[in-house]
């Protein structure tokens, strides 16, 4: 098995697929909508952006198109040499092996984080936020996109899954660490049927999956997320 660096969330759907996580990535937000929400909140022309979690590093080139710097960091060293090998063109990206706990990064070494769907899931993650404190600079932001279980086809298919999950809880939690909620619709748009038919199974357990197939037709899914957010 791979190194892992300690403190990693297991992440089974990257871990153990990466192909079909990458199908997936593909198929999110076709039209932008959190790339747009974040630029508005606070653009990264310039600025040194950190993708903590990022996995092969699908979003590393979208920021280093901008950034003057680009820094993933991924606790799983296999991911994290897929996502060097995505970006061994572009001079302004490194890719650090490390976890949220623990960042590899100098003190006020950062203007923008971005986070998708990796370890900033609320409650229990606040040796990462302490982590946010030290490496962000004055005037930087936070991204933090997770899945919003209250609405959507996606948000009920999240809530079979994982019916103890909490979304009021969830929502204090941020609250009260001063991060602002931006709500927003994005869809799954796949380019088959057996696409949509993996990424659901490395989502959810296998009679989920075939049930959430069986029910829902064609080749796009609609999908709330939370951008979370705030200013340092
Ligand atoms: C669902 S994947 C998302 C990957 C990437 N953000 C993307 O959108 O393609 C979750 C990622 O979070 C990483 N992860 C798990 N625990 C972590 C931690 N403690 N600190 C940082 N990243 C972590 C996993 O290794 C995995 O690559």
């Amino acid at each position: 098995m791979a190194e892992i660096a300690p403190g990693a969330v297991p992440s089974p759907n990257i871990w153990n697929s990466p192909q079909v996580y990458e199908i997936e990535n593909r198929a999110v937000d076709p039209d932008g909508a959190l790339e747009s929400a974040m630029r508005r909140l606070r653009p990264w022309s310039g600025a040194t952006v950190l993708d903590l979690g990022c996995g092969t590093g699908f979003h590393l080139p979208m920021f280093a198109r901008e950034a003057a710097r680009v820094v993933g960091v991924e606790p799983h060293a296999g991911l994290a040499a897929a996502a060097r090998r995505r970006v061994h063109d572009l001079a302004n990206v490194t890719v650090r092996v490390g976890a949220a706990q623990a960042l590899p990064l100098p003190d006020s070494s950062v203007d923008v984080v971005h986070v998708r769907w990796a370890y900033f899931f609320g409650p229990g993650c606040e040796p990462g936020l302490a982590e946010l404190d030290r490496v962000i600079r004055r005037g930087g932001a936070a991204f933090v996109i997770d899945n919003d279980a209250t609405r959507s086809t996606f948000g009920g298919w999240f809530r079979q899954g994982l019916p103890s999950y909490d979304p009021a809880a969830v929502e204090r939690f941020w609250t009260r660490r001063g991060f602002q909620r931006e709500p927003l619709m994005i869809k799954w748009a796949f380019r088959s049927r057996e696409d949509l038919a993996a990424v659901l199974r490395i989502e959810f357990p296998e009679e989920l999956a075939a049930r959430f197939l069986g029910e829902h037709a064609g080749l796009e899914v609609d999908y709330a997320v939370n951008l979370w957010w705030r200013h340092y």
